[in-house]
């Protein structure tokens, strides 16, 4: 029998959310060398949507959270938005002021927002909260530095059966390799890739008008070997599943994945669905 998203999910409880915070910070460090060529064509591409669903349009006080080399905040600037990018990896942040010297980047958490309540019209996070141990906190924490009327805007990856890359990688891994490394226990992956379990969690953190649509994305790669090294240096959990396999199981995981690639080789490129899943809501006046 299928359980609803509310029964599935409310039960799960990180059992050390400091252990797994720290495991992603540092993943986060050393993954920021590799993280714009590995998703530097892919993340960007939710821009207009996130930031439309967002309401970001000239002179509003736009924070975007978990902003890594800074995609989505130079997308919001270029909207003539008055924007903030936050991340709690220096070096991603040391990446985003180098790529964006006129934008204001600052480190913080999104679990622990470092801004008075009430001082955004717009909060956004693209690809961020599948990363947090507490993602209800921090978007308790949107909710409160919002004003009243204004909009929080998130994306997540869609299920690995839909978003090709991470699909090949995992199930490689399954077949292959060891799923079961001792790593910091963290919230499920793809949680918030169920749509019902999304618009419910916003809900439950106080927005209203909440929307969740699956939009399609494709990375477009020059070689089959794209997809494996961008997963195990620019990502931080798959990563760290893939750094723990024995030579022989990583060398075979690696062919696995290639060869699931070449299926989508099209003119010369290969052309991967990774469909993300896009929500917001709106905090009441
Ligand atoms: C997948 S990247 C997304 C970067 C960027 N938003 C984009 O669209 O390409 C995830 C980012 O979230 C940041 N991050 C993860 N957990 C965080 C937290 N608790 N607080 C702030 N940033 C966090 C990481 O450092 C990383 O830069």
């Amino acid at each position: 029998m299928r359980r609803d998203a509310a029964e599935r999910y409310t039960p799960f409880v990180t059992l050390d959310p400091e252990a797994f915070h720290a495991f992603e910070q540092s993943g986060w460090e050393r993954a920021s060398a590799y993280y714009e060529d590995a998703f530097g064509t892919l993340t960007p591409q939710t821009a207009g949507p996130l930031l439309d669903a967002a309401g970001v349009s000239p002179g509003r006080r736009v924070l975007d959270v978990a902003t890594g080399p800074g995609p989505i905040a130079a997308a919001a600037a270029a909207r003539g938005a008055d924007v903030v990018g936050l991340d709690f990896s220096a070096a991603m942040i040391a990446e985003a002021r180098r790529r964006h010297p006129a934008i204001a980047f600052r480190e913080g958490d999104a679990e622990a927002l470092p801004f008075d309540g009430s001082s955004f019209d717009a909060v956004v996070m693209n690809f961020g909260l599948l990363h947090l141990a507490r993602p209800d906190t921090a978007m308790a924490e949107a909710h409160r530095v919002l004003r009243g009327g204004g909009r929080y805007a998130l994306t997540v990856w869609a299920p690995p059966e839909e978003a090709v890359g991470f699909g090949l990688v995992l199930a490689a891994v399954q077949e292959l390799g060891n799923p079961d490394v001792p790593l910091p226990e963290g919230p499920p992956f793809f949680r918030f890739s169920d749509e019902a379990e999304f618009r419910r969690t916003l809900e439950h953190a106080g927005f209203s008008e909440v929307q969740v649509r699956t939009m399609s994305l494709t990375w477009r790669l020059p070689v089959s070997d794209a997809v494996f090294d961008a997963i195990s240096r620019g990502g931080v959990r798959t990563a760290a599943v893939l750094r723990a396999q024995t030579p022989a199981a990583l060398d075979a995981i690696r062919a696995s994945v290639r060869q699931g690639v070449e299926r989508y080789k099209k003119e010369g490129v290969y052309l991967i669905p990774m469909p993300a899943v896009l929500a917001s809501g709106t905090k009441a006046r």
